[in-house]
């Protein structure tokens, strides 16, 4: 980034920053050895606190999130000492386990130093692996073919079945990349059953607790974290209204209509939509037998507009995407869906890294 944006953007962050954490007194003695920093040497350091601040701005920015309502408890950890292979492979191991707390998920964020040039491939740090068989058909999560392949490349042997769980492979400066399975123990698996159709489990469908997306740059001040994986809690929908039954992924509806006794397959039988609410419906059921915590997109809608209501208070205005707020079920019935929101992008934020996701997801 040239010295000027920087500049602009830095002086940006660290007066909010200052400003809302009751520190404007401090501010002008920081910007001078910042600035003096830019002009020497073309960058300069975030502290621990504007950094974690900084990481929950990015939430409260995030126009495309509907759980922004929470946006001040997020759990920043600090890893920028961090340089050797091994150690970053340990620190992401433990915010999996800490972030999932077994069950009781927390939104959390690690981050990592933005000078080492570290690359974590994972679009999320847990993930399943995608296999397309030289006949056309498919096993597993369709999603993450193009990774699965690269981590055969790297000599990773999966079982192949359809829910593998990914390594996580990291490239660090000019080194090769490396793989590496995560522990079982720390990933919570949690197995789809449903309470009025015994046959539902038959399917044997699942899903993992915590979605720890790892393929987005964290932006505070100008200075970009590529590796800051960060994750909350599941909404739903994302796994029954998408993940497990879009057509190019999972595409588990039919199967799903067949356990709860649908015969018509006609459009106008409604089959599809029977089998959506049935499908969420067994998943909130599974996550909540087995303590994992979730939030369904009625309690989401109104959390977001509690959100909405709370800036406003703070005389902050709210940047949001409609078409990524409202959950893909029943969005009708949500007061999110009746609304229009502006979709102006604020700083700091997380942004996709182009190049990563073009040849990786
Ligand atoms: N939609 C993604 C998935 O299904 C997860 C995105 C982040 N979601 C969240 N609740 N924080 O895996």
């Amino acid at each position: 980034m040239k010295k000027n944006r920087i500049l602009v953007k830095a002086k940006s962050y660290l007066s909010l920053c200052y400003k809302e954490l009751d520190k404007s007194d401090e501010f002008q003695t920081r910007w001078n050895s910042v600035k003096e920093s830019i002009f020497k040497t073309g960058s300069y350091e975030l502290k621990e606190f504007e950094l974690s601040y900084g990481a929950k701005v990015a939430w409260r920015n995030s126009n495309r999130c509907i759980g922004r309502l929470f946006w001040n408890s997020l759990k920043v950890i600090d890893c920028r000492k961090l340089s050797e292979i091994n150690d970053i492979y340990s620190a992401l191991f433990d915010h999996i386990e800490f972030a999932t707390d077994n069950g009781n998920i927390k939104s959390t964020i690690s981050i990592f130093n933005r000078k080492l040039n570290i690359k974590i491939w994972n679009a999320q740090l847990i993930g399943y692996a995608g296999y397309k068989k030289k006949n056309g058909s498919i096993i597993g999560d369709p999603k993450n073919i193009n990774f699965t392949k690269h981590c055969l490349e790297l000599g990773w042997s999966p079982k192949k079945t359809e829910f593998d769980i990914l390594p996580i492979v990291i490239k660090m400066g000019s080194n090769p990349p490396e793989f590496r399975e995560i522990p079982k123990s720390i990933i919570k698996i949690i197995k789809i059953s449903h309470p009025k159709f015994p046959k539902f489990k038959n399917l044997n469908l699942q899903w993992y607790s915590t979605p720890i997306i790892s393929n987005m740059t964290l932006e505070i001040g100008g200075l970009e974290f590529h590796a800051a994986p960060f994750n909350g809690w599941y909404m739903l929908t994302e796994i029954g209204a998408r993940n497990l039954s879009d057509q190019n992924r999972y595409n588990k509806l039919k199967e799903v209509a067949k356990v709860i006794g649908e015969k018509d397959f006609e459009r106008g039988s409604l089959w599809k939509d029977k089998s959506l609410i049935e499908l969420n419906y067994a998943i909130l059921y599974s996550f909540k037998r087995d303590g994992v915590k979730i939030i369904d997109h009625h309690s989401a809608s109104k959390q977001f507009m509690k959100f909405l209501s709370q800036e406003k208070n703070e005389a902050r205005k709210v940047n949001a995407e409609w078409s990524w707020i409202i959950p893909p079920l029943s969005s009708s019935t949500l007061e999110v869906f009746h609304n229009e929101y502006e979709n102006e992008v604020l700083s700091p934020n997380y942004f996709y890294d182009e190049d990563k996701r073009d040849n990786l997801s």
